[in-house]
């Protein structure tokens, strides 16, 4: 297993592993040119994991200068429990702290069973309890 930056390149595949991967909600962020575009406002931070030139997992980071977000974090069932997913956010947290991002947050829908569980499990990743998030859209203000 190898792993790599995501490119533009790299869209048509994510974009695949994304939709046939239950726990991640495809948005209109998700389509190639805000995909370009992300990747080109957090260079290096979004990697993919290789295994025999298949793409088996990914994960996209970007800063914004204070704290590190990761999204879309998705290995493909016959390749979980190899460690991938572990390998893929060691490398990001790396990446960002290396930017001086000593702290990184992750959103997890509640609808995402698998993916609270791995995180739950995580050593030194914590559960907030004393957070809402309150989100907006720019035409519903
Ligand atoms: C969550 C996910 C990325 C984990 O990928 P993975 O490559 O299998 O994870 P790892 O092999 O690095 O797991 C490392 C450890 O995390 C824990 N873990 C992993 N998956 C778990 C699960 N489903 N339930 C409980 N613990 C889990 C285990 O402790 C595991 O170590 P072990 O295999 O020695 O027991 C993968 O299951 C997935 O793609 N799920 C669907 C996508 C999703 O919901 N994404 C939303 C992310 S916010």
């Amino acid at each position: 297993m190898q792993l790599r930056e995501a490119t533009p390149a790299d869209h048509a595949v994510l974009h695949a592993l994304w939709a046939r991967t239950p726990g991640i909600q495809l948005r209109a962020e998700d389509a190639l040119a805000p995909y370009c575009a992300y990747l080109a406002r957090n260079p290096g931070f979004s990697l993919l994991a290789e295994t025999d030139g298949r793409v088996v997992g990914c994960l996209l980071a970007g800063h914004d200068g204070r704290r590190g977000y990761l999204q879309h974090l998705a290995v493909d069932p016959g390749y979980r429990r190899r460690g991938i997913a572990s390998a893929l956010i060691a490398a990001v947290l790396a990446r960002l702290a290396a930017q001086g991002i000593a702290k990184s947050h992750v959103f997890v829908l509640d609808a995402a069973p698998e993916a609270l569980a791995f995180w739950r499990a995580r050593f030194g990743w914590g559960e907030r309890g004393d957070i809402r998030v309150f989100s907006t859209m720019e035409q519903s203000r």
